[in-house]
């Protein structure tokens, strides 16, 4: 079954093809990061705009690339929710327009969903349940994946999402955008003891998350320390502050439940010192331990082609009436 996958939530556009859910033939991502950068973040109109002008273009590509014509493909799977709604609306309209003409179906997929199942592409041979975190630029959660399509939340962020942390942290250390990859390189110059900032472990037993106390803790850090300010010092210190908690409370799900398998998926899921530590403690404990690369951690269309795939077996296609949902929490 040849899956045409397409996402255009927020910042990238992006068009896949991916083969039985499992096999991709081919995933182009365009970034828009440097057009936001000069902004310091995603003007949704502006994203939206960009959505138009590339999409066309991305799908013929990824065609292209995937060696196929249009009626070799079976199912198109496409982002409904959530996301900015200018922007899903470009990759929604595309979508069913492509499914109407070709007389195909189309599954609306759910962001979360298709973030998850980067790690089937990753790892297809991974076992249920699992635990899986997702730390992107919008969103952290924690859930107990049982089956495609069937999981258990166990928490989430109550205000900032670690990718945003990481964004605002940047910018207060005067880093620029996109904030986590340059604080995953300026970190690994500095000393992460070097400052002890407060670590939201919030009520006992929680598997919720909060950097809103952190981010604050960081202003005022950088205000005090004025010219004497360490960026290296501060950026590693900060990192190892939302690192530790993230697997603090990954790590306890996995032991309470008795689930010897982790999988983090997301774009903080490229932070090379929350890979380091997790290995380091999966390791420890004998837990199997699935990162996607960086191209699958990242908004990318492969992710969403597979987790269509595994919706329309489970549950069927999408009426093609389906709308664009700005904020909906993946449910348990
Ligand atoms: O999943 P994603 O591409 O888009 C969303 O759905 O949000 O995640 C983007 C987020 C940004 O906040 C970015 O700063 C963060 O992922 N990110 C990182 C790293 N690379 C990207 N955060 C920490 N360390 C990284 N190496
Ligand atoms: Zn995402």
């Amino acid at each position: 079954m040849n899956i045409l996958g397409i996402e255009t939530s927020c910042d990238e556009t992006s068009v896949a093809v991916v083969r039985d859910g499992v096999e991709i033939l081919s995933n182009l991502i365009a970034s828009q990061v440097d057009i936001h950068a000069l902004t310091g973040g995603v003007v949704p109109e502006v994203a939206a705009r960009k959505h138009v002008e590339r999409l066309s273009v991305l799908i013929e590509k990824a065609m292209h690339e995937a060696n196929l014509h249009y009626p070799d493909i079976d199912l198109i799977a496409v982002t409904n929710r959530p996301g900015l709604i200018g922007a899903l609306m470009v990759g929604v309209s595309a979508a069913k327009a492509l499914a109407y003409a070709l007389g195909k179906p189309v599954v609306a997929v759910h962001h979360l969903e298709g973030h998850i199942a980067s790690n089937f592409l990753t790892a297809p041979d991974l076992q249920f349940p699992f635990i899986c975190l997702i730390v992107s630029g919008g969103h952290t959660d924690l859930h107990i994946v049982q089956a495609h399509g069937r999981r258990r939340r166990l928490g989430g962020t109550r205000d900032d999402a670690a990718g945003e942390a990481f964004d605002k942290g940047a910018r207060l250390l005067g880093l620029g955008y996109p904030g986590g990859p340059v604080i995953d390189r300026t970190a690994k110059a500095g000393n992460p003891e070097a400052i002890e900032f407060p670590r939201a472990w919030l009520e006992e037993g929680s598997y919720d998350f909060s950097f809103s106390g952190l981010k604050t803790a960081l202003l005022r850090y950088v205000q005090q320390a004025g010219d004497a300010l360490n960026v290296q010092d501060a950026a590693a210190s900060f990192q190892e502050a939302i690192v530790d908690v993230l697997i603090g409370k990954t790590v306890r799900a996995a032991e309470q439940h008795g689930i010897p398998r982790i999988a983090v998926c997301g774009g903080v899921a490229a932070n090379s010192r929350l890979k380091e530590l997790l290995s380091e403690e999966a390791g420890k404990r004998g837990y199997q331990l699935v990162v996607p690369p960086s191209i699958l951690c990242t908004d990318n269309a492969a992710m969403i082609a597979a987790a269509g795939y595994y919706q329309y077996l489970t549950f069927g296609a999408s009426d093609l009436h389906f709308d664009t949902i700005a904020s909906e929490a993946l449910s348990g």
